[in-house]
C-alpha cells in the first residue's frame, strides 16, 4: 500500500525532477513521479531494479508507493514536471519514493567523494556487485550511488564490526535507464553501466572477485521474477503488460550470459583492472 507525503521539501537534481518530501511514515522520500519528464516506464525500471538489487543483497534504499495530496503540490507550484514551458502537477496516483537514509536537515548526502576518501568507504567491493547488476539489467547510464557517514553494522550487515562504528557507506541509486530507460530492450554496450571513478574496479583479480553476485543472478529463481511483476501497480503498466513481460522474459534468459558480458568488458578496456592477469 502507499504511504502519504506530508511535506515539501526541495526539488532535486537529476533529468527526472525528482521531489524530496516528509511522508506518513516518519521518514523522507526521493520522489520520482509517474508522469515524469522521461517516460511511465522510468518508475517501473526503478521499482523492479530496486527488487532485484534487494535481491542480490546489494545496497539500495527502501523504498515505497508515495501519494502526493493536491494539498503538498498546491502549495509548491515548484512540485511539477517542467516540459519546456509547461508545468504539469503531478498525476493522481502512486509514485515511486526511495528513502533519504537519515534526516535531510542534519544528514548530509554525497552524489560523490573525493578520490582520496573512495578508497575509505566501508563497503566499496559492491561496486562490483553493482557492474553484475547493471550488465544484467543492461543499465544504460553510468553507475550512480549515493554516500554518507552512518553507523556500519546498519548498512554492512555482513561485516563483523562493533555496533557503534561510523564509516562512510555507498548505496546504489537511479536505476531509471536499467532496460536501456524507456525502450525497454537489452542494448549491452561494453562500457555502459560503469561507475565514473575507476578505482573502484581496481581490486578486481578475476571474474572471482564477481562473486557472489554473479552467482545469485546466473541461479536468479523464476519465482521470485514473479514475485517483483505482481509488485509492480497495474496502472504503472497499463496498456504495456505485453513489452514488460517479454522484458522479464529476456531478463531471464540472459541470467547466463551475465559473465560473459563481464568478460567482454575486461577484452575491450583491460586498463579498467589493472590487476586482472
Ligand atoms: N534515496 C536517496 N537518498 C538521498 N538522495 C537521493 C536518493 N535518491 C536520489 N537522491 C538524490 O536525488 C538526485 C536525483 O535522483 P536520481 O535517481 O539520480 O534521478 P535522475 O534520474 O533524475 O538522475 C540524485 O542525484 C541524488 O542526489
Ligand atoms: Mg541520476
Amino acid at each position: 500500500m502507499p504511504i502519504k507525503a506530508i511535506r515539501h521539501l526541495r526539488r532535486m537534481r537529476g533529468g527526472a525532477q525528482a521531489h524530496l518530501v516528509e511522508a506518513d511514515d516518519g521518514h523522507c522520500y526521493v520522489v520520482k513521479f509517474l508522469n515524469n519528464a522521461q517516460h511511465r516506464r522510468i518508475v517501473v525500471n526503478e521499482a523492479v531494479g530496486s527488487m532485484l538489487l534487494e535481491a542480490l543483497a546489494l545496497p539500495t534504499p527502501a523504498w515505497e508507493f508515495i501519494e502526493l495530496p493536491r494539498e503538498i503540490w498546491r502549495e509548491h507550484p515548484e512540485m511539477a514536471v517542467e516540459l519546456g514551458s509547461r508545468r504539469q502537477p503531478p498525476e493522481e496516483g502512486w509514485h515511486f519514493g526511495s528513502r533519504y537514509p537519515g534526516d535531510p536537515a542534519t544528514m548530509a548526502v554525497y552524489d560523490f567523494l573525493p578520490d582520496t576518501l573512495l578508497p575509505k568507504v566501508a563497503n566499496l567491493t559492491d561496486f562490483l556487485g553493482a557492474l553484475v547488476f547493471d550488465k544484467w539489467v543492461g543499465n544504460a547510464d553510468a553507475r550512480q550511488a549515493i554516500f554518507f557517514r552512518a553507523r556500519l553494522r546498519e548498512w554492512n550487515r555482513d561485516e563483523p564490526v562493533h555496533p557503534r562504528k561510523l564509516g562512510f557507506v555507498s548505496v546504489m541509486i537511479d536505476h531509471g535507464f536499467a532496460f536501456n530507460g524507456p525502450h525497454w530492450e537489452y542494448v549491452d554496450a561494453p562500457l555502459q553501466g560503469l561507475y565514473l571513478r575507476k578505482q573502484v574496479y581496481e581490486s578486481v583479480r578475476s571474474l572471482e572477485d564477481f562473486q557472489p553476485w554473479l552467482d545469485r543472478v546466473v541461479h536468479f529463481p523464476e519465482e521470485l521474477l514473479d514475485r517483483v511483476w505482481r509488485r509492480i501497480p497495474p496502472a504503472w503498466i497499463a496498456g504495456d503488460e505485453e513489452p514488460f513481460e517479454r522484458l522479464l522474459e529476456m531478463l531471464l534468459w540472459r541470467r547466463r550470459r551475465v559473465p560473459d558480458l563481464i568478460a567482454d568488458l575486461r577484452d575491450l578496456r583491460a586498463s579498467l583492472f589493472p590487476n586482472w592477469r
